[in-house]
């Protein structure tokens, strides 16, 4: 990221009945909550789709600050307004496309955790521009994360799973943890509404618990 903005002088922008977008330019991650909201864990949550994974970890967590990013700016838009009404206040839900914004995001070495749940269901190779996890996104990836912080990816398809783990072994930043690189349960105690749905119909869930070095 080339330079920060000064402190507090970009409040999140509001576009009346529209979903809340982050600033344009660099943008300092921490800056997205006021002062008020104290300090804590920094966490994302990218792709949060109807926001489950967004409100419980909120309340499994609420020393952290939590930020999610939706592409959909109609889900961004009822999950933060529901945040507001339930007054979780440490979680802010943003409207945009997390690779773009993550690409300008900084400071290094800022977030402690990084939420990735069921991304990416396609599989044709025409949806591959699509992708989010993918060799630049888990660049910035490494780059945001702390060392010793959690990068925790889970699918319910396998070989999109196989295929996850494979990039994030081979990219040389983590530690997987658990066998062959997949953990057995969510440590995390905070569901997503597929994870939910997937554990209803008794369908395995592939989870990758990638520990930034
Ligand atoms: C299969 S859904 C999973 C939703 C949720 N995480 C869950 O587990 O229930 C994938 C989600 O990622 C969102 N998404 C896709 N590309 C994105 C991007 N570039 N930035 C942010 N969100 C994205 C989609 O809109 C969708 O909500």
């Amino acid at each position: 990221m080339a330079g920060t903005l000064a402190e507090g002088t970009a409040p999140p922008v509001r576009y009346g009945k529209l979903a809340q977008r982050v600033p344009d330019g660099d943008l300092n991650l921490p800056d997205l909550f006021p002062e008020e909201a104290g300090g804590g864990p920094l966490e994302l949550d990218v792709g949060f789709g109807r926001g489950a994974s967004l409100f419980s970890r909120a309340e499994a967590a609420p020393e952290s600050r939590i930020i999610g990013i939706e592409i959909k700016s109609k889900w961004a838009f009822k999950v933060e307004e529901r945040l507001r009404k339930y007054g979780l206040d440490r979680a802010r839900a943003f409207a945009g496309d997390a690779r773009e914004i993550l690409h300008r995001s900084g400071p290094d070495g800022c977030l402690d955790v990084v939420f990735l749940h069921f991304p990416d269901p396609w599989w044709k190779r025409r949806h591959d521009k699509r992708r989010v996890l993918n060799d630049a996104f888990t660049d910035d990836i490494v780059r945001l994360l702390r060392p010793g912080g959690v990068f925790y990816v889970q699918t319910d398809v396998e070989d999109r799973g196989a295929m996850f783990r494979d990039l994030l072994r081979d990219h040389g930043a983590f530690d997987l943890e658990g066998e062959d690189g997949f953990v057995a349960d969510n440590p995390y105690g905070a569901r997503s509404n597929r994870e939910i749905r997937a554990e209803e119909d008794g369908l395995p869930v592939f989870r990758i618990v990638a520990r930034r070095r």
